[in-house]
């Protein structure tokens, strides 16, 4: 019988190359709740209660890179109460495992424009940045009010007022984006079974692998997880050219 792949932490990382930064689209949480006759935000809460075997999962294996689309430009438009309660669930998160983070290596940072954010979300973030700045073995990058094209556009609006340069060229470009100094994601994961991009990274997902997954994020794990990166090693990856 074939042994069901296991989500204990001591399961095997899969053999090969590992990828270096990894970009999740988090989606699904509204139809887990739905499912199970349950308001939507029950689904952010098992959400957000999914994402950390996942952060440890990745920080095991060597990943550099975890950035999770947490959310979008476009989330506003929700009603009021789901906004405030993933708020909430971003403050309660970072007060509940900040330090088990740390423990784990894990350096949190942010993307997006977390300036339009509420204050008590901004001063979490700021404290969570401060207290786990000096951890090299994971970067996990939250997108949080992001929008690639808003991304885009603050990054060429703040290259016109500041660098008196005529053209724009990629490298430049690159390093005014949010994800300025980090490098490119190689593995885009969406769950769901949703096959879009939502205007997630659109710049830096240029040549990333995609990985669509059928589990609703509440039910996405470890073994999914590694699932998506072993997937990812059997590609013939050829940036354009012929590899
Ligand atoms: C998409 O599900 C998910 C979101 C809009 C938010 C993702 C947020 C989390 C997983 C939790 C927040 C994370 C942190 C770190 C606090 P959906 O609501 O669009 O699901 P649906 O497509 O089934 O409606």
């Amino acid at each position: 019988m074939q042994a069901r792949e296991s989500n204990r932490e001591d399961a095997p990382a899969p053999s090969g190359e590992i990828p270096r930064h990894i970009a999740i689209i988090m989606d699904g949480n509204g139809r887990w709740a739905q499912q199970r006759g349950l308001d939507r935000t029950w689904g952010h809460r098992q959400g957000v209660k999914a994402l950390k075997p996942i952060v440890k999962e990745a920080a095991r294996m060597g990943v550099e890179v975890l950035t999770v689309y947490a959310f979008s430009t476009e989330n506003w438009r929700r009603p009021s109460q789901e906004v405030d309660v993933l708020m909430t669930l971003l403050v309660e998160f970072l007060a509940r495992e900040t330090a088990e983070l740390k423990g784990e290596g894990v350096s949190l940072r942010t993307i997006g424009d977390i300036g339009r954010l509420p204050a008590g979300a901004q001063q979490s973030l700021a404290w969570a940045r401060a207290e786990t700045a000096e951890e090299t073995r994971l970067i996990l990058n939250l997108a949080l009010n992001y929008g690639a094209r808003d991304e885009i556009l603050r990054a060429v609006n703040r290259w016109v007022g500041e660098s008196g340069e005529k053209e724009l060229t990629e490298d430049t470009l690159s390093r005014y984006l949010d994800t300025a100094g980090l490098p490119d994601p190689d593995l885009l994961i969406r769950s769901s079974g949703e096959y879009r991009i939502s205007n997630f990274l659109l710049w830096q997902l240029a040549y990333a692998e995609i990985f669509i997954s059928d589990k609703l994020w509440p039910d996405f794990d470890p073994a999914e997880f590694r699932q998506a990166i072993r997937s990812y090693q059997a590609r013939n990856r050829r940036f354009g050219g012929l590899g």
